[in-house]
């Protein structure tokens, strides 16, 4: 049996991997969202709002009871005010500081610490971006919370092979992806967002990926870890 313990299952690339991880036999997925989307007799769902810390520390990840792999994937995420700093509401900084990097590192500790004398072949898969790998004008947070899961991410890793585990964690980028986030990218207006033309450009011209072929290459991500070798990945090059 496979467990799979997935953030921001409710749309999105999230749902999209949850069903593509539920199409495999002997698999339970654990999701982890503020909206239910019940999706399979596996699918087990943990109401959590993931800017209340308190919340994220009461998550109860399942026991171990002899499974092969279990898969943790921290996709929840949030674009946040797209806006100057300086334009900003502070408490919108630090909800999406709060959903982007705090709730995904908190998991990531407590998943290494549960499951450290665990026999399964563990896997970290953290859903960054692109932005993370370069400035866009009006993202500073975005930017700066998926640079930060980058860093967190090769930490970890280097960490693990000090302790000489076979865990495996990446850092993914998944593209430009045709989901909620991509809509909300486009309603901005021009004023708060000097490239919000490209991304309508990107859509006009039918280039954004669907969230089947995204969730079908982190599957295969965590099916063949092996095959890759380095921590931070982009699936446009998968
Ligand atoms: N779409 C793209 O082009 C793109 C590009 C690069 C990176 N990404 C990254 O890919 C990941 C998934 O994005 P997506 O495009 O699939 O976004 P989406 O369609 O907006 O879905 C976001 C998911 O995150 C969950 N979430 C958001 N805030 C939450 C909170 N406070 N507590 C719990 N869950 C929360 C949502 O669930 P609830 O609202 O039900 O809580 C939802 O299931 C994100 O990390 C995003 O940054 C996306």
């Amino acid at each position: 049996m496979e467990l799979f313990i997935i953030t921001g299952t409710s749309r999105g690339i999230g749902l999209a991997f949850a069903e593509r991880a539920l199409r495999q036999k002997d698999t339970v997925v654990f999701g982890i969202a503020r909206t239910n989307s019940s999706i399979n007799p596996n699918f087990n769902f943990l109401k959590t709002d993931l800017v209340a810390e308190q919340q994220v520390n009461e998550i109860r990840f399942p026991i171990d009871e002899g499974f092969t792999k279990i898969v943790l994937v921290n996709n929840a995420g949030m674009l946040g005010d797209v806006k100057h700093l300086g334009e900003m509401e502070n408490q919108s900084i630090a909800k999406t500081i709060a959903v982007n990097l705090t709730a995904p590192t908190l998991l990531l500790n407590r998943f290494l610490h549960f499951y450290a004398s665990s026999k399964a072949q563990k896997i970290v898969i953290n859903i960054s971006s692109g932005a993370g790998r370069r400035a866009i004008p009006s993202w500073s947070v975005y930017c700066a919370t998926k640079a930060a899961l980058d860093m967190v991410s090769e930490t970890a890793q280097q960490e693990q092979i000090e302790k000489g585990t076979n865990t495996r964690i990446f850092s993914v980028a998944p593209g430009v992806v045709d989901t909620a986030m991509q809509e909300e990218i486009r309603s901005v207006e021009q004023a708060n967002f000097s490239q919000v033309n490209r991304f309508h450009e990107l859509k006009k011209k039918g280039e954004l990926a669907s969230t089947e072929k995204v969730a079908e290459n982190l599957f295969q991500l965590a099916t063949h870890p092996e095959k890759f070798s380095e921590v931070i990945l982009d699936i446009r090059t998968f």
